[in-house]
C-alpha cells in the first residue's frame, strides 16, 4: 500500500487506469459466473470483493493519486466495485435457491412409502367376537364352560337324547374317529358340555360354552366343515321359557343394539321340550324390508335366524344325573359365524376360514 503523494507516480496510477479496472471487474464478474455452488462464490467473494481482493486495493490507492485524478478513479473503481456486488447478491440468490431445490429432491420424503415394515396382525374375528359373547353372560354371572373336540359318542348323542336311529349320527353329518368300536367323535354341536356340565356340577348351573364343531358339511360360501357355536344352559328351580326369552333378548340387544326384539317359532330337538327356532328383528331395516323389498342383510326377510333353543328335556336332565322333578331349565344353541356374518356383512363363510391377514386385521385390534 503506498502514502499519500502529492507527486504523480505513473506506477502507482496503473492499477488505477480505465482497462485495468475493467479487467479486474470483469475478472471477478467471470468468477462469479463460474462459482458452481455456494462454497466456491464464498471464495469468489473472498478473492474479488475481499479487503485484498484487486478491486479493493485498487480502491486504496485512490487515496494516493493527486486531486485531479481522485474523482474519475474512485468513479471508475467504485462502479466496479458495485458490479461485482450486485453480481455477487444476484450469484447468491440463483445458487442459494438452487441449493435448496437440491435439497428438497435430495431429502424428499415419499410419504406414500409404508411407514412400518412389520406387520401388524389382529386377533380372530371369531375369537374376538365369542369373547364378546361370552361377556355378555359373565356380567350376569354366568361360567364360561369348555369341552373336548373330540367327543364321547354318549355325550355328543345318547345323553341328549338324540336315539341311536337319530339322522344327524349318519356317515352324511358326523366325523367319526377310528376304530369305530371306540364310538368318539368329532363333536357335532356344542351341545354335549351341557351333558358334561349336568355331570360335573350341581345346580344351579349358568354356563355359556362357545366352541369350535364339525360336521361333514361341504365348503362353500354358506357351509364348513368347521364352524363355531355358543351353546347356553341354565339349570335351576322355577327357570321357564321366560327365563330363556329374556336372558337372549339381553344377549342380542348388547351385541346389535337396543331396541332388538325376537321371536320364537316351534321347532324340534331331542333334547329341548317346547323346543323353538328363534329370530332377530333384523338389525339393519328393523323388519321393514317384506314391506319395501330391499335389505341385504336379512335377503327382504325382516326376520333373522338365530338357532335353536327350548327348556331342557326331562329325559335330558335325568341321563345326567338331575333331578328332574326339582329342576328345570333351558338351554340355546346359536351360530358364531352366522352371527358374525351378518353383524358385518361378510359374504363368504370362507373368507373367516383362509386365514388372510387382511381379512383380520380390517376387524381391528379388539381386546
Ligand atoms: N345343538 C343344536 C344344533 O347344533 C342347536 C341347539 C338347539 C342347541 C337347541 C340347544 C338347543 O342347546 O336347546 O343344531
Amino acid at each position: 500500500m503506498s502514502g499519500p503523494n502529492s507527486e504523480y507516480d505513473p506506477v502507482q496510477v496503473t492499477p488505477l487506469e480505465a482497462v485495468e479496472v475493467d479487467r479486474m471487474r470483469d475478472d471477478a464478474l467471470a468468477a462469479i459466473d463460474a462459482a458452481a455452488d455456494l462454497a466456491a462464490l464464498k471464495q469468489v467473494r473472498q478473492a474479488h470483493a475481499g479487503d485484498r481482493s484487486p478491486l479493493a486495493l485498487a480502491n486504496r490507492e485512490i487515496g494516493a493519486l493527486p486531486p485531479a485524478a481522485r474523482k474519475e478513479a474512485g468513479l471508475r473503481v467504485g462502479q466496479a466495485r458495485g458490479a461485482v456486488g450486485q453480481a455477487l447478491a444476484a450469484r447468491q440468490e440463483v445458487l442459494e435457491a438452487a441449493a435448496e431445490e437440491q435439497m428438497l429432491v435430495e431429502e424428499t420424503v415419499d410419504v406414500t412409502l409404508p411407514w412400518d415394515r412389520q406387520a401388524r396382525g389382529a386377533r380372530h374375528p371369531i375369537t374376538t367376537f365369542s369373547e364378546r359373547i361370552a361377556d355378555v353372560f359373565v356380567a350376569m354371572g354366568w361360567e364360561v364352560a369348555e369341552g373336548p373336540l373330540i367327543e364321547a359318542e354318549w355325550l355328543n348323542f345318547d345323553a341328549l337324547n338324540l336315539g341311536p336311529d337319530h339322522p344327524a349320527r349318519t356317515m352324511q353329518d358326523t366325523f367319526w374317529t377310528e376304530p369305530a368300536e371306540d364310538h368318539v367323535v368329532l363333536r357335532t354341536h356344542t351341545s354335549p358340555v351341557q351333558a358334561r356340565t349336568m355331570l360335573t356340577r350341581t345346580p344351579p348351573i349358568y354356563v355359556v360354552c362357545p366352541g369350535r364343531v364339525f360336521r361333514t358339511d361341504e365348503y362353500d360360501a354358506t357351509h364348513s366343515p368347521v364352524f363355531h357355536q355358543v351353546e347356553g344352559l341354565v339349570i335351576d328351580e322355577g327357570i321357564t321359557m321366560a327365563h330363556l326369552r329374556g336372558s337372549l333378548d339381553h344377549m342380542l340387544q348388547a351385541l346389535f343394539g337396543p331396541g332388538i326384539t325376537t321371536r320364537f317359532r316351534p321347532s324340534y330337538f331331542p333334547f329341548t321340550e317346547p323346543s323353538a327356532e328363534m329370530d332377530m328383528v333384523c338389525f339393519v331395516c328393523r323388519g321393514a324390508a317384506p314391506a319395501v323389498d330391499s335389505c341385504r342383510t336379512c335377503r327382504g326377510e325382516g326376520w333373522i335366524e338365530l338357532g335353536g333353543c327350548g327348556v331342557v328335556n326331562p329325559r335330558v336332565l335325568t341321563a345326567c344325573g338331575v333331578d328332574a322333578e326339582r329342576y328345570t331349565g333351558f338351554a340355546f344353541g346359536f351360530g358364531i359365524d352366522r352371527m358374525l356374518m351378518f353383524r358385518h356383512g361378510i359374504e363368504d363363510l370362507r373368507d373367516l376360514f383362509e386365514g388372510d391377514v387382511r381379512f383380520t386385521t380390517a376387524f381391528g385390534q379388539e381386546i
